[in-house]
């Protein structure tokens, strides 16, 4: 079973406070998408191997550490994964981007996948799927599902807020997919949305309600 990270750090929470406040515009909203999951990216790459190297400082030669030449891609799952992109991208801007566009029917809840363009080397790579909600599951679990079949085999999946329904599905379909978030919710309404949540993070981001 895979684990699921809650970064709970005060900085975190209190940036979250504001992006779930109905009064909080799109050019707050996005801002602090992309501050939140800067900081969380701190944490999803906690464990990433650092290799030994030497450098001249203008003192003396120091032994210091540095990143073990990971490969890492960031998948944003269109499109409010995008509204996270930048801010991973100031901490790791290396790293390549690949895209894949799910949507949900609002009938049927169900995931339509509509575009997907990736690194050619996905299974090379340490994937970083991004997408702040995690509501039914079912576009995680969908998008996750394309990244396999393409050949990724080392995949974390990072939202702000999740649903346990949520977590549950995914971890059901990808017990092999760390999860991290900065929130679980309550549960999901009869619309599938999350409660309390933040509405609708696509339209919140992008101004399209
Ligand atoms: C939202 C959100 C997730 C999905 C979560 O996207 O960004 O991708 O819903 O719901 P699920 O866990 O039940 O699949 P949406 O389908 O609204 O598309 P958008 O990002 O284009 O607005
Ligand atoms: N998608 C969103 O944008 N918000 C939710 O609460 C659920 C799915």
């Amino acid at each position: 079973m895979s684990t699921v990270h809650v970064i709970d750090h005060p900085l975190i929470q209190h940036k979250l406070s504001i992006i779930r406040d109905r009064n909080t515009g799109s050019k707050e909203f996005r801002e602090l998408v992309e501050e939140v999951a800067m900081l969380m990216a701190y944490e999803v790459t906690r464990d990433f191997p650092l290799e030994e190297v030497e450098v001249e400082t203008p003192v003396a030669t120091a032994r210091c550490k540095m990143m073990a030449g990971k490969k890492i891609a960031l998948i944003p799952i269109l499109r409010a994964g995008l509204g996270m992109t930048g801010g991973i991208l100031k901490l790791i801007p290396t790293a390549k981007v690949g895209h894949i566009g799910v949507y949900r029917d609002p009938e049927t809840l169900q995931p339509i996948e509509y575009y997907c363009k990736l690194p050619a080397d996905i299974n090379d790579r340490d994937l970083i799927v991004i997408d702040p909600m995690l509501a039914t599951g079912g576009s995680a679990v969908a998008g996750i599902q394309f990244l396999k079949q393409r050949g990724a085999n080392q995949i974390r999946l990072m939202c702000l807020i999740a649903a346990p329904e949520g977590i549950e599905h995914v971890q059901a379909k990808h017990p092999d997919v760390d999860i991290y978030v900065a929130a679980v919710d309550n549960r999901l309404n009869s619309h599938g949305y999350i409660v309390p949540g933040l509405g609708d993070a696509g339209d919140r981001l992008f101004g399209t309600k």
